[in-house]
């Protein structure tokens, strides 16, 4: 039995059609009936915390996504487990788009598409690959990936993550102490970090203060990694030549933000990359067995360390 536990109405009714489409086998139910006695393991987007707390059998709460910052992971203890959704389509989406944002200011399209609302006939120097350095902040499933794919492309490819990390051509820094360093030369600055106390509001002014002047960024991690106006005024000082932004504080982003007009950015909304349904679906039904079975748990969270 699978809760499917979202306070998000939409999200409970597409996660009900998934797993009738994918997994009709599988028994599931929502929160608030008598079968919610039985569950051990939820999916969850956002889910109610005080309504799991009472069901009596819950262990196992199953992000559907790469990301548990909806899980509010502080108020999880034993017997709650957490675990998450990784996937290869998934990491080959984020880097598609990606590349998209790479050649995007490293081609100065973000130039272009503002000369032709103008009709300016106008070229931009063409920069090469290997002269562009790009920084990757968070090392995980998805910046690994990204950092390793941009590297053997030919581009300067630097990550920062908690730990070193070994990857062919890519340059490593870690923690605090060495962030100065590695922000100073990106001319694209990419975010791929977890939401954590640690990477709350990190993107802020002191931290664009440390780019090079006209860096690029990229925010494809949390919405609350980023301090909305140092990042506009950053972007307004010329500090930043340009932002696209995938992910807000506030989801959908509100029709009269300032980001929409802002010429210098560009907003998607929160597409940079998601894992299919049926391999979302795949795993959460494979790690429900696993706990039946007293298996290790695939993708499981460290609930100490908040990733
Ligand atoms: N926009 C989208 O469509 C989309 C899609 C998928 C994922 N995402 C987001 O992408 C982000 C990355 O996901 P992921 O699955 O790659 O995460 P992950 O596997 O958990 O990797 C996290 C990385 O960040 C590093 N890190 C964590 N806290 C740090 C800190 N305080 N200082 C320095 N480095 C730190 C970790 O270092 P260590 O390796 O040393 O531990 C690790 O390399 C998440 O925010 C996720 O929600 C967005």
């Amino acid at each position: 039995m699978i809760l499917i536990a979202s306070s998000r109405p939409e999200v409970e009714k597409i996660l009900i059609k998934v797993f009738e489409k994918y997994a009709p086998e599988i028994p599931i139910t929502t929160p608030n009936t008598p079968q919610a006695l039985q569950a051990r393991t939820a999916a969850c987007w956002f889910p109610d915390l005080a309504q799991l707390k009472q069901l009596p059998q819950l262990q196992l709460l199953h992000s559907i996504a790469a990301g548990v910052e909806h899980l509010d992971l502080a108020q999880l203890h034993a017997p709650y487990r957490v675990c998450r959704v990784l996937d290869q389509v998934h990491q080959q989406g984020m880097l598609d788009y990606l590349l998209w944002g790479v050649l995007y200011f490293q081609r100065a399209f973000n130039h272009y598409f503002d000369q032709a609302q103008q009709r300016i006939w106008q070229q931009h120097r063409q920069r090469s690959r290997q002269e562009l350095c790009i920084g990757v902040m968070g090392l995980g499933h998805m910046g690994a990936f990204v950092a390793q794919a941009l590297a053997d492309l030919g581009y300067q490819v630097r990550g920062w993550s908690n730990s070193t990390k070994q990857l062919l051509n890519v340059q490593s820094f870690v923690g605090r102490n060495q962030q100065a360093k590695f922000l100073a030369d990106c001319d694209i600055l990419i975010n791929l970090l977890p939401l954590t106390d640690a990477t709350y509001a990190l993107f802020d002014q002191q931290l664009f203060q440390q780019l090079k002047k006209g860096a690029a960024f990229i925010h494809c991690g949390r919405g609350q990694h980023l301090v909305e106006q140092d990042l506009l005024t950053a972007l307004d000082t010329g500090q930043l030549s340009g932002a696209i932004l995938d992910v807000f504080e506030h989801e959908p982003l509100a029709p009269t933000h300032s980001y929409w007009q802002h010429p210098k950015i560009v907003v998607t909304p929160h597409i940079a990359s998601h894992a299919p349904m049926s391999a979302v679906l795949k795993q959460i039904i494979d790690n429900d067995f696993r706990l039946q079975s007293g298996q290790d748990l695939r993708h499981e969270v460290d609930l100490t360390r908040g990733y």
